[in-house]
């Protein structure tokens, strides 16, 4: 059995993060934890509530009452708001516009990134968001900072929609996913920054095999 490392993957929208750290568990055999999923979860729950999402107090006392579990499955990550699987409600477009203003809650983070570092407590761990190497797992063997144009993740957006059926457009994307750049990057609480010692993964010009080759091979040196 290979040595247990925790593997951090931090980046924009659009990177590449969850395909490729979901490719990088299997071929490690590591729990793969998308930590985006549960910030989606929270504001999937508080639009349905009607909570106020700049209200910070109302958001917290609705997550204390919530539980959110992340379940590994073959088809991928499954994601469970008080006992029910919203892995696919909690990508719409509705939660995508939104999740940004909820994760910028300093309180909403904290409780959040708890439960995440619980979730890597036991090595052998692949985990992926905005902040997972300056701050939840600042001790990762191997932390990663994966980009790519914004016209390239635009892009990939697009085909990603198209293959769902849902009509977009490119415009509109690049604005969306610049906006949400910009706001995950520039709040107070740990925002999007590229960690002093990760590794810098630009994806653009690579094809998803290539990028997860990539990390495996750092991986497999980090794991001699
Ligand atoms: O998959 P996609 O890149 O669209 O985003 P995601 O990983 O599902 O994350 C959704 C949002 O959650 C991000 O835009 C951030 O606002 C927030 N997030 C965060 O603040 N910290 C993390 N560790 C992960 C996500
Ligand atoms: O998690 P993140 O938002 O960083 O990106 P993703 O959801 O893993 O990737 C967005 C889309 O880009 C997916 O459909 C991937 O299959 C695709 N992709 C790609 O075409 N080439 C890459 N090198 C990486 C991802």
């Amino acid at each position: 059995m290979s040595k247990q490392i925790q593997i951090a993957i931090d980046g924009p929208a659009g990177a590449g993060k969850s395909t490729i750290a979901k490719i990088v568990a299997e071929n490690l055999g590591f729990t793969y934890i998308d930590t985006g999923a549960m910030y989606r979860a929270v504001t999937y729950k508080a639009i349905n509530e009607n909570i106020e999402l700049n209200n910070a107090e109302a958001l917290e006392s609705m997550l204390l009452k919530t539980v959110i579990d992340l379940k590994p499955s073959k088809s991928g990550q499954l994601v469970f708001l008080d006992g029910k699987d919203v892995t696919n409600l909690i990508r719409s477009n509705e939660v995508t516009a939104n999740v940004s203003q909820v994760s910028a809650h300093p309180n909403i983070r904290e409780i959040l990134v708890k439960k995440q570092q619980e979730l890597a407590s036991n090595g052998g761990i692949v985990m992926d968001g905005r902040d997972i190497a300056t701050h939840v797992l600042t001790e990762a063997e191997l932390k990663i900072f994966m980009s790519a144009s914004v016209e390239e993740r635009a892009k990939r957006r697009f085909i990603d929609n198209e293959k769902r059926g849902i009509p977009s457009n490119m415009d509109t994307l690049i604005q969306e996913i610049s906006l949400r750049d910009k706001l995950d990057s520039e709040r107070e609480a740990s925002p999007l920054v590229q960690a002093e010692d990760a590794i810098y993964l630009d994806t653009t010009e690579l094809s998803i095999e290539q990028a997860a080759d990539a990390i495996l091979k750092l991986a497999n040196e980090k794991m001699e």
